[in-house]
């Protein structure tokens, strides 16, 4: 058989943990004779009972196909392994959808071009019950050949396989950008389930009202992007001042009900810093100015 075309329909992944079974799951339902490898030997039993090939070393798995999808935990680990297989994936592709930040992203790019192998840097944006479904979102950055070459192995990950441009950090940017608003908005919810049980409240009898204000959060949405690119923050309808004191009335609940008040109270921060340097009368986007230059405490 033709070497290439039978590497062409291989795919390696390093890195079993729960997001890297998920891959590998995909890659194999999808037909690809999928190679895998991972520190802890014991993961690979149940892929390889579903058709995967185990290896047991990094070396032999990066060997067995021309496309290695890398997922660990963090670009530490990433490095750890990779760097000492440098010469057996020169002339391959790899691709690491380990989460880590822009900065890491773009160091892994820059390695990768010296060691000339072809680089694709993503990010999983579901949970591993989502990989391999139509409406999983991953997304990518990196060389546009390389993405459109792998784009037919890649979307067996997930159907919403998105291309955000050459700049190797967008992506890692990008997942940063929307597991922030995850956490953050998250921990407010979770305030507010706290602060409802405090006071004797079911957060199940509470829930449609958490839906109401999660509609009406979502419609803002586009409105403080705007205000954000342009640095304009009518103030005419509401004002930062006004919307401080009702986050102090949060911290202040939170005080008389006897939980811990870090999450409104960060929230407050942000915007008396923004009425410092001297939005008052401007909109709640104006809080941006309070986040925009890391001073203060993080620079002390
Ligand atoms: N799980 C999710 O829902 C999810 C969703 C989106 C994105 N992600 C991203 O996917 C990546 C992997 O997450 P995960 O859920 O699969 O994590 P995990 O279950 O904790 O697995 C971590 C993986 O990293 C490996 N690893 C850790 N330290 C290592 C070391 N020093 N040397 C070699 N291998 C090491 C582990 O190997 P061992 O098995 O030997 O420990 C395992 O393969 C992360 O970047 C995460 O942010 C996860």
């Amino acid at each position: 058989m033709d070497k290439k075309i039978n590497l062409s329909k291989q795919v390696t992944v390093l890195g079993l943990g729960a997001m890297g079974t998920a891959l590998a799951e995909a890659f194999i339902k999808a037909g690809y004779t999928t190679t895998v490898w991972n520190r802890s030997a014991d993961k690979t039993v149940p892929l390889v009972k579903k058709g995967a090939v185990a290896t047991s070393t990094v070396s032999e798995a990066v060997s067995a196909s021309e496309l290695t999808v890398i997922c660990v935990l963090n670009y530490d680990v990433l490095e750890q392994i990779l760097k000492p297989v440098a010469g057996e994936l020169r002339g391959h592709t790899l691709v690491s959808l380990t989460n880590d930040t822009p900065k890491r992203a773009r160091q892994m790019a820059l390695w990768a071009e010296e060691q000339g192998i072809d680089y694709l840097d993503g990010s999983v944006l579901v949970p591993v019950t989502e990989v391999g479904k139509p409406e999983a979102l991953l997304l990518y950055s990196g060389p546009r050949n390389i993405f459109d070459k792998y784009f037919p192995v890649l979307k067996a990950l997930g159907g919403k396989s998105t291309y955000l441009g050459e700049a190797p950090g967008r992506a890692a940017l990008y997942d940063i950008a929307m597991m922030n608003i995850f956490f953050t908005s998250l921990t407010g919810v979770l305030h507010s389930y706290a602060l409802l049980n405090a006071e004797g409240e079911q957060a199940e009898e509470f829930l449609p009202y958490a839906r109401e204000i999660f509609g009406v959060a979502e419609h803002f949405l586009e409105n403080f992007a705007l205000s954000a690119d342009k640095a304009h923050y009518p103030g005419h309808l509401d004002n930062i001042t006004m919307e401080a004191a009702g986050v102090k009335h949060v911290v202040e609940a939170g005080r008389d009900a006897g939980i811990h008040t870090g999450v409104p109270q960060a929230v407050k921060d942000v915007f008396d810093r923004a009425i410092e340097a001297g939005f008052g009368a401007s909109g709640m986007p104006s809080a941006i100015e309070g986040i925009r230059k890391a001073v203060r405490a993080e620079t002390r």
